[in-house]
Parts: C-alpha cells; structure tokens; sequence
C-alpha cells in the first residue's frame, strides 16, 4: 500500500455530500477523518471507508454549536491526521423559510450553525493549516446565497455572510500556504433537499462530490457546482427587481 500522505477532516462526516466526498478521497488512498455528532454512526462509515479502500479512516466528535470546543477539536485533528491535513466544510441546516418565521429560535440555530459554526471551527483551525504549511479548504456554499428569494432568503443569507468569510479568511491565510475553494453548490439529491418539490438541474451527490473533488485538486475562489449555474445565476442575478419579485422563487 502506498504511503498516506494527505488527510481529508469532513465537517459535516454524516451528511450526504460529505460521506460522497469522504469515498472519493479514500478511493485517492486518503485518510478521512469524519466529524460530526453522531460518532456511532460516522465509525460506521469509517470502517466501511478502510474496509473498501484501505486506507486510516476515523471519526471524530464535532458539534458547530459547541463553539468551546472547537479549538480542543482542532488539536485533536491535527494529532489524528496522515500527512498534510485538509478541510471540507460540509455541515448545514435548511429549515424551511415558514417555520423559520414561525419559529424565531430555529431561525437562530440555523445562522448559528451555518455562520457562526462554520466560522467558529474554521478560524480553530487556522492555526493547524499554517502550522503544517498550508492546506486546502473545501467550503460548501449555496446558489442561494447569490440572490435573497422570498422562499429560502434567511437561509441564503447564512451561505452569502459565509461566502464574505471565506473571502477574507483566504486572503488572511493564503501567504502561509492556505488555499480555499468555495463551491457555490446547486441542488443536490441529499436529505436536505428531499423534503422539497423536484428542483432544476439537480445532481446525484456521486456526481457533486467528483465534481467538488476534482476542483479540490487545483482550484481556489469561487466556483459553481455544477457548472450549469454560472449562467443560470449571472442571468437571475441581473433580473431587475420588479422581474425577479414576480417570479415569487
Ligand atoms: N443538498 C443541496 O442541495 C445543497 C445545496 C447547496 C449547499 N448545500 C450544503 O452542503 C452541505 C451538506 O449538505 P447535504 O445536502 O449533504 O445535507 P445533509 O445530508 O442534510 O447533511 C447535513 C449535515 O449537517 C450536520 N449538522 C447539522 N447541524 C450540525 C451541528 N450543529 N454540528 C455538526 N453537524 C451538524 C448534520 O449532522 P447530523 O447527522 O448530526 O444531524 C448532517 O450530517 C450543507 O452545508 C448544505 O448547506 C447543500
């Protein structure tokens, strides 16, 4: 077997995407180190990822919300990982727009896990990526957070606030090595978006996490997943308001 020499720390270990991405960097012959709260469930998937692929694959306790606990979990991370330690941000919550304004306090939890979370262990970590000399970040961002639209606006200002994160974080980081890749993701067929009515160009989370995976080889910046959305995006986004207001989105 050949050596290890990159380790891949999936924030969000459980999620759909996540777990995609997770087999596409064990395939690789990376080591994975899936994070989440669920720890039960993420051994599971970590033996099947050393099981099939043969390669060191853990899990790790991780809550966004816990935000005291973020930079012990860094340190822990950074003594589990293989080789050069790199990110992939894939945790998030959607509740929908109605029950987030029927419901103020799931409103707060979804900013807080979204923003204040992923901002929170991100900026724990900083510390570990430029201490090795560098690494990648994955961050999984969201159309939604291109355009506010009446049916998904709080949520889509939680990804656009993160997307002005990652910017500064990059730029704060990238002498020492960092490098981030937001994805700015459409739809994907996950658990977050089974409770919704077909969407437009969705894709398989097979397909998203080869598309996200083959970036994370070489991209920095912002990119859409899938590609499709550029255009889509750069098109609604320069709707006029009395245009984009009608089409109640
Ligand atoms: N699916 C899409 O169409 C789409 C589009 C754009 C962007 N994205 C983004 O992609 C990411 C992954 O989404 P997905 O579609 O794969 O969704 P998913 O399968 O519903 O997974 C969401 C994950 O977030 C985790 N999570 C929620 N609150 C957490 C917390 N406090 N601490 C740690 N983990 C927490 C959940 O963990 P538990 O299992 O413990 O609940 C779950 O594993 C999210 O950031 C989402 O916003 C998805």
């Amino acid at each position: 077997m050949a050596a290890v020499t990159e380790t891949w720390l999936v924030l969000g270990g459980g999620s759909t995407i996540g777990r995609a991405f997770a087999q596409r960097a064990a395939a690789a012959g990376a080591a994975v180190l899936l994070a989440g709260r669920d720890v039960a469930e993420l051994e599971r998937s970590a033996a099947d990822l050393r099981l099939r692929h043969g390669v060191p694959a853990t899990s790790v306790l991780f809550d966004a919300l816990d935000l005291e606990a973020h930079r012990g979990f860094a340190r822990a991370c950074a003594t589990l990982a293989h080789g050069r330690l790199h990110l992939l941000l894939a945790f998030g919550v959607m509740p929908t727009q109605a029950a987030c304004e029927a419901d103020p306090q799931l409103a707060q939890r979804m900013v807080e896990t979204n923003l204040t979370g992923a901002a929170s262990v991100l900026t724990a970590l900083a510390p570990v990526l430029r201490g090795q000399g560098g690494g990648t970040v994955v961050a999984l961002g969201s159309v939604a957070g291109q355009r506010g639209r009446p049916r998904n606006h709080l949520y889509g200002a939680t990804k656009a606030a993160l997307g002005v994160f990652l910017q500064g974080y990059a730029a704060r980081h990238a002498r020492h090595g960092v490098r981030v890749l937001h994805v700015l993701a459409g739809p994907v067929d996950t658990a977050l978006t089974w409770p919704l009515p077909k969407l437009p160009f969705m894709v398989s989370p097979a397909a998203f996490a080869a598309a996200t995976w083959r970036l994370a080889r070489r991209g920095t910046g912002q990119v859409h997943v899938p590609r499709i959305w550029a255009p889509v995006m750069a098109a609604i986004r320069a709707l006029p308001d009395r245009v984009f207001n009608r089409l109640d989105l």
